[in-house]
């Protein structure tokens, strides 16, 4: 669609769509049992608190300058009947270490249009584009904070304090919608993306943004049938999109649902390897097993021309009415992709259901050997809850460590942090978020990487429940 007379058309759809939806989700059946994803441990925090008094076990690393921060939903005003945990209200959690000293943890509402009217606050300021709600990743790019959603909203650029807020497009170079999995290729500075919208289920967008932090290059890539596409990955040839069998869904938006994404079985899952320079004609399409994969933990080229595409997948994803992740997953799996052939050979580093893979990203598009993920309850129905353990893979060795946390602990997705700027790979820390079930209470744990299993090296006390939440990073502070 290009032209303004299909724009029009397209846009007085979109309103009658959107018109069906609210009236149909005001009319949705009150639900016969308490949403997961509003109560127990998902409990939303009902205020925002600044505390600098931090009680502190073991010892922080002295090269620690910098913050923790992670996002996730965290809605005011939920309505149970609809709530789909991908679309709460965003909030943001900060930890600032400096020195060997925790100097405060805040956490911070997106305020989003509908944040602030529930709470009574200003907007953030800034350009709104198709929603404004902003919950999945929090990131630096060239030395600035960017909370990032996928599917539409610009992103929010963040200052220090996570007081100052600003819908930004990249400084106005952004033309459409973003991702939440924007990926830095070490070697250049530029971050790569993939990127739906929405309202445009033909189309997605190959994005890149240069070491400066301006929108370079987007893309369009002709698709079917809307496909959500939540993660990329890179290697020194290519960009790779994951067409998986997850699409938009008019029938759950029209009924009310919100979130209009469901499994497609008559969408055939491929792997496109788009050669980063390339044009949607250049693309070559691998069909692959039908299967759905949040997140990959890393990808690159072998010396025969092949591709290596590691991965956490699940045999099926949103395949019902689910008010969040509802499938088995099969673990993490190594994705052999041959470009001459086009085939994808499958192979499952370990079973063990497990998500939120992370590498050591320095290594992002190259050859690497560790990799650290979150381990996941086996059965589906507990909608990721109750496991209390991490995992570290060796990939040379094929050796996998657990770190568990206890009973009635549970941590969040964890990230890797080198000890210095040229230290090997995997050495430096693991910095992550394990909430006590027990205390209602949250640790922000920091993990010697290279003593995996022995005790953290310091724990922060939090004195509060922090909900389970998406993503986080340690965003360093730089002299610039
Ligand atoms: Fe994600």
């Amino acid at each position: 669609m290009g032209s303004p007379i299909e724009t029009l058309i397209r846009d007085a759809i979109t309103r009658g769509v959107e018109a069906l939806a609210t009236f149909n989700r005001k009319r949705m059946p009150a639900p016969t049992h308490a949403n997961p994803f509003l109560t127990g441990i998902h409990a939303p925090m009902t205020e925002e608190r600044t505390l600098t008094e931090l009680v502190v076990t073991g010892t922080i690393p002295a090269g620690l300058d910098g913050r923790y921060l992670r996002i996730g939903p965290n809605p005011v005003a939920p309505d149970p009947a609809a709530y789909h945990w991908f679309i709460g209200d965003g909030m943001v959690h900060g930890v600032a270490l400096t020195d060997g000293r925790a100097l405060w943890y805040r956490n911070r509402w997106i305020r989003s249009n509908a944040v602030a009217s529930a709470r009574g606050v200003v907007p953030a300021p800034g350009p709104r584009h198709v929603f404004d709600t902003v919950n999945t990743n929090v990131v630096d790019i060239d030395g600035r904070t960017f909370a990032l959603v996928e599917a539409g909203s610009y992103p929010v650029e963040l200052g220090e304090t996570l007081d100052d807020q600003r819908y930004n497009p990249f400084d106005g170079t952004l033309q459409g919608s973003f991702s939440a999995h924007p990926h830095r290729d070490p070697k250049t500075g530029e971050q790569h993306a993939i990127c739906y919208e929405g309202r445009e289920p033909g189309t997605i967008r190959h994005v890149v943004i240069d070491a400066t932090g301006q929108v370079i290059r987007e893309e369009p890539v002709a698709v079917k049938h809307g496909p959500m596409i939540h993660d990329c990955a890179i290697t020194d040839r290519f960009v790779i999109i994951l067409d998986l069998p997850v699409t938009f869904s008019m029938k759950a938006l029209i009924s009310g649902h919100g979130f209009p994404y469901r499994w497609n079985p008559g969408h055939a899952a491929r792997v496109g390897l788009m050669p980063r320079h390339g044009r949607q004609e250049d693309i070559i399409w691998c069909p692959v097993t039908p299967g759905y994969a949040f997140h990959v933990a890393n990808a690159h080229d072998t010396e025969d021309g092949q591709v290596i595409l590691d991965l956490c997948v699940y045999d099926t994803m949103f395949g019902d009415d689910a008010q969040g992740p509802d499938a088995r997953s099969r673990g993490l799996e190594r994705w052999t992709i041959a470009p001459a052939s086009r085939t994808v050979t499958i192979r499952t580093l370990d079973a063990a259901p497990q998500e939120f893979p992370r590498p050591d990203e320095r290594f992002f598009g190259q050859p690497y050997r560790h990799v650290w993920s979150l381990a996941l309850p086996a059965d589906p129905a507990s909608r990721f809850l109750g496991a209390t353990a991490l995992y570290a893979h060796d990939l040379t060795t094929g050796e996998r460590q657990i770190h568990d946390f206890g009973t009635n602990r549970h941590p969040g997705e964890f990230v890797f942090v080198p000890e210095t700027a040229d230290s090997p790979e995997g050495h430096g820390w693991l910095i992550g978020f394990v909430i006590d079930m027990a205390t209602e209470t949250t640790d922000l744990v920091i993990l010697d990487a290279r003593r995996f299993q022995e005790p953290p090296v310091a724990t922060i006390h939090l004195p509060h429940r922090i909900p389970p939440g998406f993503h986080g990073n340690w965003i360093r502070n730089e002299t610039r």
